[in-house]
């Protein structure tokens, strides 16, 4: 692996004695990762999976992976009974561990590894909001999220607006910054080739404007967990440092999730994951609690009313096909349909492509359900379940219809339990629900 004598050099700085070693670590072959939806497998589920290696030790739903294995092919994947996520990142959403019910904001969201697994942490209670600033990357956090059927309310706005509006709301805040990702260059390339040495400090300046705008959210005790994927102590102790001095109604908390972690440099609570000291990429985290300062005043959502014809649509096919009814309130937006939270705070003002579960598009009085409501829903809420084989889910997934023996109409398609999708069944032909446009 080429590296950049710059790089090379601050790292050698960084490490001293320990930079053979760190060095030799990186021609090595990473190890590979996914994290469990325990809201999908159940324990006997997760051990039939036949890739598992072995357990990340800082994490319970976390498991190393057999590289020439492809768990993406297993249909519990198109179920989100599980997300490929780098063991390392695994660390963030485990050192801020929200509690059911809390109100959480993951700032950097996309693609959507630290807010499934905070969802994972939240059972469905409180309020999880998922923002991500760059457009182009909110599809892959929509479909993540959406798969992995949690409920969270997706945002896509530069946080000084949200923090603006939603000050000391908010129990857990996680700033996953953007960053020069220098902890990633044996699993991307990318970052490799766009490493220039003026990255980290350019990249620091932004990261202490950022580490302000996620204090302005975090609630008294709340608590703000701030990571980065890069090694770079700009981008790392300096933020906390800079940030300590400027806010002493913060205080560092242990990172030290589990033994494997090193210190921060000269700033012992942060951690550091070392490629050379653990199975997993470069990391660097620090839990800061806030401990003085009232809390903010919220103004609740209005939530937009449902039209009659769409209100009629829903609940036929509710009924029809749900048992029950669902957690949450349903709102309508231009003939689409989403489940929110009750008490969600405004949003007025901000940018939010999924305000909840999306659950469909009311099309010529009919209710055409989405496949995001069938990744919330499990086997006990449904009325007409299909199963289906591994070799049909994926045909379903990529759109194509398939044959099959069942009544004509809506089907909760389902392989062993985990849902993954709708499909309408006429005269023998399985066609899956369309796409989000
Ligand atoms: C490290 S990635 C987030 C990874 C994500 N938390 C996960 O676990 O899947 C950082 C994110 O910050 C976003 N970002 C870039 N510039 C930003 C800015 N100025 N303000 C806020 N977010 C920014 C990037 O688009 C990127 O999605």
């Amino acid at each position: 692996m080429h590296l950049p004598e710059a790089f090379e050099s601050r790292m050698q700085r960084l490490l001293g004695q320990q930079y053979p070693e760190f060095r030799a670590a990186l021609e090595q072959e990473r190890a590979l990762g996914l994290r469990i939806n325990p809201a999908r497998l159940t324990p006997k589920q997760v051990q039939s999976l036949p890739f598992l290696e072995g357990p990340v030790p800082w994490t319970p739903w976390g498991h190393y992976y057999a590289s020439t294995s492809r768990p993406s092919a297993h249909p519990f994947f198109l179920g989100g009974g599980f997300y490929l996520q780098e063991p390392s990142a695994m660390a963030v959403a485990e050192l801020a561990a929200p509690k059911p019910g809390q109100w959480v904001i993951d700032l950097c969201a996309a693609p959507g590894g630290k807010t499934t697994h905070l969802a994972s942490f939240m059972q469905g209670q409180g309020v999880l909001v998922a923002n991500e600033f760059t457009a182009s990357r909110v599809p892959r956090l929509l479909e993540n999220v959406e798969r992995w059927g949690a409920r969270t309310t997706v945002l896509s706005n530069p946080l000084d607006r949200i923090a603006r509006k939603w000050e000391r709301l908010f129990d857990v805040v996680v700033l996953d910054a953007p960053c020069s990702g220098e902890g990633m260059f044996r699993k991307d390339p990318e970052a490799l080739s766009e490493w220039r040495q003026s990255t980290p400090e350019r990249l620091g300046r932004l990261q202490q404007d950022l580490i302000e705008q996620a204090a302005a959210l975090t609630a008294p005790e709340g608590t703000l967990v701030y990571s980065t994927c890069t090694f770079s102590e700009e981008e790392n102790e300096q933020v906390i440092e800079g940030f300590l001095k400027k806010h002493p109604e913060f205080q560092l908390a242990s990172a030290h999730l589990h033994p494997s972690f090193s210190a921060g440099f000269g700033l012992p609570e942060a951690a550091r994951l070392f490629p050379h000291k653990l199975r997993g990429e470069g990391h660097f985290m620090a839990k800061l609690i806030r401990t003085d300062g009232e809390e903010g005043d919220v103004t609740y959502e209005e939530h937009a009313k449902v039209s009659k014809p769409s209100l009629k649509a829903w609940e036929e096919f509710r009924k029809a096909h749900l048992q029950g009814e669902l957690d949450g309130v349903v709102i309508e937006r231009a003939g689409h349909l989403y489940l929110v939270r009750e008490h969600l705070p405004s949003l007025a003002g901000l940018k939010a492509p999924a305000p909840g579960i999306y659950l469909g598009e009311v099309k010529f009085e009919r209710f055409v359900p989405a496949k995001a409501l069938a990744h919330h829903l499990n086997l006990k809420q449904v009325s007409r379940p299909l199963e289906v084989g591994t070799a049909e889910a994926f045909k379903l997934e990529f759109g194509e219809s398939v044959p099959v023996d069942a009544k004509d109409g809506w089907h909760w398609l389902h392989f062993a339990g985990v849902g993954f999708t709708w499909g309408v069944v006429k005269r023998g032909n399985l066609k899956p629900t369309p796409l989000r446009a």
